[in-house]
């Protein structure tokens, strides 16, 4: 690629304040009070992208929060890239344990500290940043699509509905996609698999009001102690999710690709110490990487109930709650597995309290095939920039659109993601090294290249 390292070099600080002026765009996409500021960054990123070359853009209204849509077609016989990112973010909370606050990026120790630096305003604008590069340079080998959502965060409830009203407009050859990580600094790998997910929310009821715990106590049941004890009961003793049929669709791998799988570096003292715990834990019989790539998982993402505030008040509660999510595999259908979850969480119910399971979302997993064209072109443009061949692994996240751009699209997927473990996407203070950012921009042109050179 031509003036690829000068143009890097050259352009970088401009390209990185102008990611600031995303990032300062609070598009927070599960607020209500936000929804002003998913108009905004929607309507930024439309104006960037005809300003960095696209032939048009649009700001797409949907039943929640707007898509932004553009192009760049050089000539319709080309194969087309669809570049998908989203520039919704999670909440900040807790905002006290920011260094800095998160919507004011700050470069600190070479890495971008703000909400969304990595996931997935930063990884997105690596994209922008590769494309203004190849517009510019008159490089550019193929049409660009561009599908930019608001909601991924929340689930994409309405981006399914919007694939299936564009299908011809998003029409393309390869959806290439940055918003996953990679198994470290200096080891160049690519996402081929992401977990799908089912989330639900668990409500436990029991006397008609919350009572003292002495007068009471002992002889009603506390929702909170019920539900401690169900919960305690959908995971045995061998790390085995106990809901009947769970694992009957679970796809078992081969001898041959686990051991393939084990190939990839992967250190248990680096992750224990990055996390500060002297042990791991999960499903006897697998590795750390088996357990968040390739098996199915069942965590509590919060519970509540009775009283929390300082002190203590002796009560009885008359509710208690939990969300519980469960991270699935290839194979095993997130409606499926939630009627499962359902039918026996209420079958585990004792009589003394009523019980209601509420579905949040879900969605499919993912498997990207490594015998295509556009995995090779992926592999060969980070052995290009990293001098190694990349290792392909199965991610324990979601990304729950990717089936449906298989399913209604017809469109595979390439998972070029740039993220380091250590990025806290999701919690307080992420952040994005620069050199990630950097090397992704310097990486993704030359998939151009070689997805282009059929
Ligand atoms: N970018 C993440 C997913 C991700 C991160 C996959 C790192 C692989 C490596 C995405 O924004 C995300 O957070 N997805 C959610 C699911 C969604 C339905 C809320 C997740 O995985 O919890
Ligand atoms: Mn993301
Ligand atoms: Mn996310």
């Amino acid at each position: 690629m031509k003036d690829l390292k000068a143009y890097i070099q050259d352009n970088k600080d401009r390209i990185l304040n102008d990611l600031f002026e995303l990032i300062r765009i609070p598009s927070i996409s599960s607020k209500e009070a936000h929804k002003d500021d998913m108009y905004k960054a929607a309507n930024w990123i439309s104006e960037y992208l005809v300003k960095k070359g696209a032939d048009q853009a649009e700001v797409c209204d949907t039943e929640g929060h707007p898509v932004v849509y553009g192009e760049k077609i050089i000539d319709p016989s080309l194969p087309t890239v669809i570049i998908y990112g989203h520039y919704d973010v999670q909440p900040a909370e807790p905002l006290e344990l920011w260094k800095t606050p998160p919507f004011e990026p700050e470069i600190r120790d070479g890495k971008i500290y703000a909400r969304g630096a990595d996931d997935d305003k930063g990884q997105m604008f690596m994209h922008f940043a590769a494309f203004e590069y190849l517009v510019n340079t008159n490089q550019l080998p193929c049409n660009v699509k561009f599908m930019i959502e608001g909601e991924e965060e929340i689930g994409s409830p309405s981006l399914g509905n919007f694939l299936k009203e564009n299908k011809e407009k998003l029409s393309g050859d390869i959806i290439l996609v940055s918003d996953t990580s990679m198994l470290g600094a200096e080891t160049p790998s690519i996402t081929t698999g992401l977990r799908g997910l089912s989330y639900c929310e668990v409500h436990v009821t029991g006397p008609n009001r919350d009572l003292h715990s002495g007068l009471f106590g002992g002889a009603v049941a506390n929702p909170i102690n019920v539900l401690c004890e169900m919960i305690g009961s959908l995971i045995d003793e061998n790390g085995h999710i106990t809901v009947k049929g769970f694992y009957d669709d679970v796809e078992e791998l081969s001898d041959e690709e686990r051991a393939d799988m084990g190939r990839a570096p992967f250190d248990d003292e680096a992750y224990k110490n990055a996390l500060d715990v002297h042990e791991l834990a999960g499903e006897k019989g697998y590795t750390t990487l088996e357990r968040t790539g390739i098996r199915p998982t069942l965590d509590v993402n919060g519970i509540w109930g009775g009283y929390t505030d300082k002190g203590a008040k002796t009560v009885l509660p008359s509710e208690a709650h939990a969300k519980i999510s469960m991270r699935l595999v290839p194979h095993q259908k997130s409606e499926k597995i939630t009627q499962l979850f359902k039918d026996h969480f209420l079958s585990i119910a004792p009589k003394s309290v009523k019980v209601e399971v509420e579905f949040l979302h879900g969605g499919e997993g993912y498997v990207s095939p490594t015998d295509t064209h556009a995995y090779k072109a992926a592999s060969k443009a980070y052995e290009q920039t990293y001098g190694i061949k990349p290792i392909p692994y199965r991610s324990g996240g979601s990304i729950p659109i990717i089936s449906m751009f298989e399913q209604i699209l017809e469109t595979k997927t390439i998972l070029m993601g740039f993220g380091l473990e250590s990025d806290a996407i999701h919690s307080p203070n992420e952040n994005y090294p620069l050199s990630q950012f950097l090397k992704g921009f310097e990486t993704i042109p030359y998939f151009y290249k070689y997805f282009a050179e059929k």
